[in-house]
């Protein structure tokens, strides 16, 4: 693969805890996945990108990173990763970790020493740690709160508080000091070394605080995500300020350092216009699209969504990138079977009762979905079980959550477990082959009619439409050329050419529309009469 392998790549994300676990302790581990390469591999995917492996206390699911150079010991070693680098490069599958470079976890060494030292020595200073305000400094520095639920200060013994815009056991790190800059360059360079092809960057719109005093407030959007934060303070103290660029800059030096250069992917809630100057030429290579995984079943808010995403990262020379899930957000399968602009929080309070998924249409919906991004021009990223067409557990109860938002939110937010659950890989088994014991999630009744073992060889699965799109798409990748079908792209149908000779259509209506006389190279569900029935995508080669 050339070093542009990215511009074009399928990435397939990892949530390691919650995709094979080789020693029964019911938690996935980096040798699993080493065991069940060959599932990536018959794939088809180009890349895996790995959430956090590190030594963590798990207070958010790993990105709490108490050592960022080692394996957590409940999920391996480095010599375990060493052998899955190696594996996954056998494969011709490249190898992306993820950098949290916004915060540590309360037990890294450098916070230890932080809390152990006094107000104002150099080990507080690669923190945020501030005064509070009122006569008694009892009142938080600022009013701003953790992403997570409640305020961003916590306050300790001796009088001072520290800033989390997460978890409070997820201190942010002080960006301005140089030592906290020189310290993520060598991280990178480290994993480089160990052969990762790249990074995926956390919070990568975070890192720089306007700290100048007096600290200013924010405009609360309560439950909003980073994009309505800043639609509401455009001057934000806390995201996306200017000086991130810096970072990146540096950054995209030291990939340039190895051969082939590393490339990385933003994480970034912010709107296109923000976010195009992540992607310029020396700075990030791309970066989440996180409009298009929020975009609704409908065909003219695809439309914008996908000529909008062209459009600003051609503007930098980079593509698209086209996202459905990841391991923060309800599955697409679970959100395409409710209702437009159902309140997700509410819905997974409710358990998933009210109102009630279709989850046959949502699994309909998302497979189509699956063909509408994995055709469009760019790299797709695919979130592990989104092949099985996993839904959502929306109904956990409430003894096994372990995402911080549960208890951070008094209970008003159930949060990211229910994209979680381990992963169904065989018909029976007591996790249905994710390990020897169940795993640290309960999985649902009825995954064992889901898990790769039931799907495979069955030509109407949704892995084998993974497989046969992952396949196909290989043939026209490359070919970066995107455009609408003048003839049939119109009201609820999108249709649009790749390469030369394959025509998408996508029917998001009600009604059958009729199809061209042409091969079908893969549809997400049968066709019947030369026609495409409703919520069904089809690749045809003309
Ligand atoms: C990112 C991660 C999320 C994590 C947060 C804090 O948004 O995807 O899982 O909780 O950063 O690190
Ligand atoms: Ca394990």
């Amino acid at each position: 693969m050339s070093d542009t392998w990215w511009r074009n790549a399928v990435i397939y994300q990892i949530y390691p805890r919650s995709f094979a676990d080789t020693n029964g302790d019911g938690v996935g581990d980096i040798a699993g996945i080493t065991r069940r390469i060959g599932h990536l591999a018959s794939l088809g995917v180009d890349a895996v990108w790995l959430s956090p492996f590190y030594p963590s206390p798990w207070a958010d699911g790993g990105y709490d990173v108490a050592d960022f150079r080692d394996v957590d010991p409940l999920l391996g070693t480095l010599a375990d990763f060493d052998e899955l680098v190696a594996a996954a490069h056998g494969h011709g599958i490249k190898v992306i970790v993820d950098i949290v470079p916004n915060h540590t976890s309360e037990q890294h060494p450098w916070f230890r020493e932080a809390l152990a030292a006094p107000p104002g020595s150099p080990a507080r200073e690669r923190y945020i740690f501030r005064d509070g305000r009122g006569p008694d400094g009892s009142l938080p520095p600022s009013n701003w709160e953790s992403r997570f639920g409640g305020p961003a200060w916590t306050r300790l013994p001796d009088g001072q508080w520290y800033l989390h815009l997460f978890a409070r056991e997820q201190p942010d790190l002080n960006w301005t000091n140089p030592e906290v800059r020189a310290e993520f360059v060598d991280i990178l360079r480290f994993w480089s070394r160990r052969g990762v092809d790249g990074f995926r960057i956390d919070v990568a719109n975070s890192l720089f605080k306007d700290l100048n005093e007096p600290l200013r407030d924010v405009v609360v959007i309560p439950k909003g995500s980073g994009l309505e934060d800043i639609a509401a303070n455009p001057d934000h103290p806390h995201w996306d300020r200017p000086e991130v660029h810096e970072v990146y800059r540096e950054w995209r030096q030291v990939f340039e350092e190895f051969d082939p250069p590393r490339v990385a992917v933003a994480e970034a809630w912010l709107p296109n216009d923000r976010l195009v100057r992540y992607l310029r030429p020396d700075e990030l290579h791309q970066a989440f699209n996180f409009e298009f995984l929020r975009c609704p079943w409908d065909a003219t808010a695809y439309r914008r969504v996908i000529d909008a995403s062209i459009a600003f990262t051609a503007s930098v020379g980079t593509v698209a990138t086209w996202v459905l899930s990841n391991h923060d957000v309800v599955r697409p399968v679970s959100v395409l079977g409710l209702p437009t602009g159902t309140d997700l929080n509410a819905w997974l309070l409710s358990d998933g009762a009210e109102p009630p998924a279709d989850v046959e249409l949502g699994r309909r919906r998302a497979r189509a979905a699956a063909l509408l991004e994995l055709a469009l021009p760019g790299s797709t990223y695919v979130y592990q079980g989104e092949e099985l067409g996993l839904p959502e557990v929306a109904d956990l109860p409430a003894e096994v959550l372990q995402d911080p938002q549960w208890e951070r939110t008094g209970h008003t937010a159930k949060g990211r477990d229910g994209c979680r659950v381990p992963i169904p890989w065989e018909r029976s088994g007591p996790s249905l082959g994710f390990g020897q014991a169940p795993g640290w999630l309960p999985q649902p009744p009825g995954w064992a009619e889901l898990s790769v073992e039931a799907q495979t060889g069955d030509p109407g699965s949704t892995l084998e439409l993974y497989r046969t799109a992952l396949r196909v798409r290989r043939e026209f990748r490359a070919d970066e050329s995107f455009a609408w079908d003048e003839k049939y792209d119109e009201g609820d149908v999108l249709a649009f050419t790749r390469g030369e000779h394959v025509l998408v259509l996508v029917n998001t209506g009600s009604d059958p529309v009729t199809l061209p006389d042409a091969e079908v190279l893969v549809s997400s569900a049968p066709l019947s009469d030369g026609t495409l029935p409703a919520d069904t995508a089809v690749w045809l080669r003309r």
